[in-house]
């Protein structure tokens, strides 16, 4: 028997480009629960939505019942210019470890900004134009999702204002360059420009800065014009609908190619990617349809799954945002300064925090040393330099190859590749000249992240007359 031919890469063309995103909530058999009013507690409206995000965004993020969403033209001409993206088959990286195992990652790399979030910048930029405003506020944690919306921006014709994460805004001063280049602004978070960053030096003077202070602050700085609003770049339902598309291009070339993935593995900040790449793939799971399992690898230093409570908080630092039901370590907790910057979130997607509480999703953690080794096997066999938060998915995908080895099984295993690491190479100077160090929190530091949860869910059981 001759086995099929498998390229290194498969290519879709532009032709078979899905028009469409598809949104995983329409095949949800149960949503998660609803995100509430900071100050009412009661289920968010649409109204409460659109002074913070575009209009077309809010009725998206509240979609529960339409499964195929069309993508607007000018967003598909967008994509146009750096999709589809390659769907390679590590047949180096199999020869290495000496897996019967077969390993597919699809490459999100290979745009200017980096990374696969240039998906979720592009329908922002287009909607925030086609609502007639003028500019948009972000956060930025690595400076890839920064990078993306200042990319998208440019093209639609938008201002952008990015507050970056302090640290990230040290280690990498070429990210904010490259932001700059496309026309944006760059301020540190947190910074003394807004309220909630004032308060938030006032209380810890020598802050690194987080995703969660720099969403408070971008919030704040468009509620300053009626002309401009938020965009976020993770977590949000909205994100993960256009995110589908890097899991829709791969279950069209995998299809072509015959093959469906046993296992699929991504890395989770705020769940955008992962969720994207899923989508397609846990349809037919809760369909019946495939076993499929699904694996979250996310850094030691800010384990919001396998750590984390699965409770009501705030999305950011300074308690603006609304309340998600979602695994979190509580919106005070200060990760360790992780190189994987994207990946210092304090909280999880909702609809994966649900599809990990029912047991449809597993995940694991995986301390940056390790991350970093399994980028360099990466590096050397595959030839693309991996972003650290990428990495995390390569140690998972490398464990599921060698749990392979060792049963025999010849598994299919996808995982995720969803940037390059050309802004880190402080990271990996230092995993190799062998500084690089691990920080895991205690069961003490994690308590106190948990002490600052909001009390909601026994004040909604009060309202409701439960005991
Ligand atoms: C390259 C890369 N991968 C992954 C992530 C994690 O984000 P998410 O979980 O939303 O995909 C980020 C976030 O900045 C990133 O830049």
């Amino acid at each position: 028997m001759t086995s099929k031919h498998i390229p290194y890469k498969t290519y879709l063309t532009e032709d078979q480009m899905p028009s469409q995103w598809m949104n995983l909530r329409a095949a949800m058999k149960e949503q998660h629960d609803p995100f509430l009013h900071p100050g009412t507690l009661q289920p968010l409206g649409l109204e409460d939505l659109t002074p913070v995000f575009c209009e077309e965004l809010c009725r998206q993020e509240l979609d529960t019942t339409t499964l195929m969403v069309d993508i607007p033209e000018p967003v598909q001409a967008f994509y146009r210019m750096y999709r589809p993206s390659p769907l390679v088959r590590a047949y180096e990286l199999e020869k290495k470890l000496g897996t019967p195992a077969k390993i597919y990652f699809k490459f999100e790399g290979n745009n200017t900004s980096g990374s696969h979030k240039l998906n979720a910048a592009a329908a922002m930029a287009y909607y925030a134009k086609a609502q007639g405003l003028t500019s948009l506020t972000t956060e930025t944690g690595a400076g890839q999702w920064g990078t993306a919306l200042s990319t998208a921006c440019a093209h639609f014709g938008l201002n952008l204002d990015v507050y970056m994460v302090k640290i990230s805004y040290e280690q990498k001063p070429f990210r904010k360059a490259v932001m700059e280049t496309f026309g944006a602004g760059i301020t540190p978070s947190p910074s003394t420009t807004t309220q909630v960053g004032q308060a938030i030096l006032a209380k810890t003077p020598d802050t690194n800065g987080s995703l969660g202070c720099a969403i408070s602050e971008a919030i704040e700085a468009s509620m300053r014009s009626d002309q401009s609003r938020y965009a976020l770049g993770s977590v949000l339902n909205q994100v993960l609908l256009h995110q589908s598309i890097i899991g829709l291009e791969t279950k069209l070339a995998m299809d072509q190619l015959e093959e469906y993935p046993d296992v699929v593995v991504g890395c989770a900040g705020g769940g955008s990617n992962l969720g994207g790449l899923i989508t397609p793939y846990m349809k037919e799971r809760l369909e019946g349809k495939s076993l499929t399992r699904f694996v979250a690898v996310e850094p030691a230093s800010c384990p919001s799954l396998t750590r984390g409570r699965y409770a009501y908080d705030f999305c950011d630092t300074g308690r603006i945002t609304p309340l998600a039901k979602m695994y979190t370590l509580g919106s005070d907790f200060m990760p360790a300064p992780n190189h994987a910057g994207g990946l210092r979130y304090h909280g999880m997607s909702p609809v994966l925090s649900k599809l990990y509480h029912d047991g449809e999703m597993e995940a694991v953690s995986v301390t940056q040393t390790k991350a970093f080794e399994a980028a360099v096997l990466f590096a050397r066999t595959e030839q693309i330099l991996p972003a650290p938060e990428s990495a995390h998915a390569i140690y998972g995908a490398i464990q599921e190859a060698l749990a392979c080895k060792e049963s025999g099984e010849a598994k299919t295993i996808l995982f995720g590749l969803t940037g390059t690491g050309y802004f880190d190479m402080k990271a990996y100077q230092q995993y190799n000249e062998g500084t690089m160090t691990d920080y895991i929190p205690s069961d003490e530091d994690l308590q106190q992240g948990f002490d600052g949860l909001p009390q909601v869910d026994s004040t909604l059981r009060d309202a409701a007359g439960c005991c």
